[in-house]
């Protein structure tokens, strides 16, 4: 493939990265309403007002009724908030560190909210007044997410097969744009990799790896095998299979940060060459973004993740802290993916 032709198609990926960014923004614009109706819910609008048109994170929390074990979750809906212009914030910082604090102001679209009322408590300001230890979609369906999928075999179909079209979307820029880190590799095994769409891509590409798959029981006995990938029926808290690279793509946005510690730790052990490059790949959302469409989506899906995981989608420093809690020495994102990054992990 010449020069020229080799930069069509680069520019051909970079334009469908783009437009998954905008088809996610809006495929999640219902969550803005949900967030709107929320900050109503709680008295927010009234909450700045009353504090005199200004109001840092922890004023905010001494006003709004919000459970304690969902404060937490106030400096994400904040920032989605912000994010589509219903808030202001200015960081300030305080006196003379490097601490900084998040102070929020009324916009002229939140001051036709003050004394807004709305009926009832719905949703997710339920949630965030209730100690209830469920996500929104535990309180909802009695269950949570991954037991639900396995107890309704339709849905988790419709769900595999969605995420295998992602999965091949993903694997195609990934194998183009990135194919080094797939050099020396020997054997790789794709962690929650559903029904091994990605897996297949890996090893039709690279036919020299020995591709593995873990996922959940349901998920395994309903996917037809191959003879090429190796299918694990699994718990990745407890066992990951070992390999040179643990493969991990949009799974740890469904986790808490003590679970994602935990799922490393599993996928540190099963690192076989420690010494030579074995590593963790993780392929998910690193927030913060110059393209406004991209930082909206993933905006969007942290509060996606609100409702119906233990998730979120981390910052960097997020990251950060989490890899060395799970023992890893050093990491590299590259954000090549869109909304979503790769990032290689090292022991
Ligand atoms: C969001 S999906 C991602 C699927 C795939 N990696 C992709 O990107 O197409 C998360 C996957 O994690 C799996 N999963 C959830 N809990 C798990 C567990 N405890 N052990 C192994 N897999 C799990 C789910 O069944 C699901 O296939």
């Amino acid at each position: 493939m010449d020069q020229k032709q080799d930069e069509i198609l680069k520019k051909d990926r970079a334009e469908l990265l783009q437009a998954q960014a905008e088809l996610w923004c809006h495929t999640f614009c219902y969550l803005k309403s949900i967030a709107l109706r929320c900050a109503v819910e709680l008295g927010m609008p009234n909450a700045i007002h009353r504090n005199g048109g200004s109001a840092s994170l922890p004023e905010l929390l001494g006003t709004l009724p919000l459970a304690a074990n969902k404060r937490s979750c106030l400096p994400r809906l904040m920032r989605f908030l912000v994010s589509f212009g219903i808030f202001k914030e200015d960081i300030s910082r305080e006196g003379t560190t490097t601490t900084t604090t998040s102070v929020y102001q009324l916009t002229p679209v939140s001051r036709l909210l003050v004394d807004a009322s709305s009926r009832g408590i719905f949703v997710l300001g339920n949630w965030l007044t209730s100690s209830d230890e469920n996500t929104p979609f535990g309180m909802a369906h009695g269950m949570d997410f991954w037991d639900f999928t396995g107890h309704d075999a339709e849905y988790s179909m419709l769900f595999n097969k969605g995420m295998a079209s992602d999965s091949h979307f993903v694997v195609n820029i990934v194998i183009h744009e990135c194919a080094e880190v797939f050099v020396g590799v020997r054997s790789l095994v794709d962690v929650g990799g559903g029904n091994g769409a990605m897996a297949k891509a890996i090893a039709d590409a690279f036919p020299h790896i020995k591709c593995y798959v873990l996922d959940l029981p349901h998920v395994i006995h309903g996917t037809p095998t191959d003879g090429i990938v190796e299918f694990v029926a699994g718990d990745m808290m407890h066992f990951v299979p070992s390999a040179d690279v643990v493969l991990l793509k949009f799974v740890l946005h469904d986790w808490s940060d003590e679970d994602c510690v935990r799922i490393l730790t599993q996928c540190k052990q099963a690192i076989t060459n420690k010494e030579e490059g074995g590593k963790v790949i993780i392929i998910d959302t690193v927030i913060g973004s110059p393209s406004q469409q991209i930082l909206e989506a993933q905006l969007s899906m942290d509060i996606c993740m609100m409702t119906l995981t233990t998730g979120k989608e981390p910052e960097e420093r997020d990251w950060h802290k989490i890899f060395l809690e799970a023992g890893f020495t050093r990491y590299k994102i590259m954000p090549i993916l869109g909304v979503r990054a790769l990032i290689e992990v090292y022991p």
